[in-house]
């Protein structure tokens, strides 16, 4: 049987100085493809929102969307450690709410842990959610879902108190219990000192070289939707032109008669004659003969 990977194994990583990667994931066939390339840490971000929903921000996601996710996503993965995304408004009304919500991510969705986003306020519901039995990862710097009250995704610790808040947060977090952090869209050397600091591993996005891991959203690793990439993410492939190209040449085929061929089409079975086959059809023929009469005699 294949061993899964723990958040004990995640927390290892940081120890033998092993770099940690970790690519969102939304639907069987893709989760299947991570965890068959040995992917470790596979996340059902709340991403989905933009990259397959098609909505402009992750505020809009419901936890019923993020749990059809993630069941497609657990019903694919055997080894990799499969992370959560807690979206808005799930867990910051109160920690035994975010408690029951993160409960039905692991319970009915499959996820060996969750993530949510925010330092302070939420501390408190970390460390609920870990006494429960359910292992968080933090999310600092750009948080999306408070996108409008940090106007726009932009880079984030700027300034000395900006900067002294991200170093509290990430203690604060790793005191709660969490076993990783992602931090997002965050000065390479303020990354470099935080992930200094703890002993949990950060997961970097925008953040430079210096976490303990990386993670990339798949569509723009992908490439999969047209149009510019954010700076933070490299393209490994470029799937928009590739899907672009086959639909392009499947249409062509259909139009043209090319497709489907000989390969890709049934003959008639052995045991059935050719001349039933031509019998049945001359009979529904003229049975269609008849009814088109009987159609136009009635016809005013
Ligand atoms: O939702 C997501 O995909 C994320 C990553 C950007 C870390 O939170």
């Amino acid at each position: 049987m294949t061993q899964r990977v723990t958040v004990a194994d995640i927390v290892a990583m940081k120890r033998r100085g092993e770099r940690i990667v970790m690519l969102t994931a939304y639907d069987y066939p893709t989760a299947r493809l991570l965890d068959e390339a040995g992917i470790p840490v596979i996340l059902v971000g709340d991403s989905l929102g933009n990259t397959v929903l098609g909505y402009e921000t992750t505020i809009p996601v419901t936890l019923a969307e993020m749990l059809h996710h993630t069941k497609a996503v657990t019903r694919a993965v055997r080894r990799a450690l499969v992370v959560a995304d807690m979206p808005f408004l799930t867990f910051q009304v109160s920690p035994e709410e975010a408690l029951r919500n993160a409960g039905r991510l692991v319970q009915e969705g499959g996820a060996q842990a969750v993530k949510l986003e925010g330092g302070g306020p939420v501390v408190e519901t970390v460390a609920r959610l870990v006494q429960a039995g359910i292992p968080v990862m933090g999310h600092l710097g750009l948080t999306p879902q408070s996108v409008h009250a940090l106007g726009g995704f932009r880079l984030q610790a700027r300034t000395a108190p900006a900067v002294r808040q991200l170093f509290a947060d990430a203690l604060a977090l790793e005191q709660a219990g969490a076993f990783a952090i992602v931090l997002e869209l965050v000065p390479t050397p303020v990354a470099r000192a935080v992930s200094q600091l703890l002993h949990i591993p950060t997961i970097g996005i925008g953040a430079g070289a210096g976490c303990d891991g990386q993670v990339q959203v798949l569509t723009d690793l992908l490439h999969l939707l047209p149009g510019p990439l954010p700076r933070h993410a490299r393209a490994y492939a470029d799937l928009a032109t590739v899907v672009s190209e086959a639909v392009r040449r499947y249409a062509d085929d259909v139009r043209s008669g090319a497709f489907p061929g000989e390969a890709e089409s049934f003959g008639l079975p052995r045991d059935l004659d050719p001349e039933i086959l031509a019998a049945i059809a001359e009979e529904f023929g003229s049975r269609r003969e008849g009814g088109d009469n009987e159609t136009r005699a009635d016809s005013p």
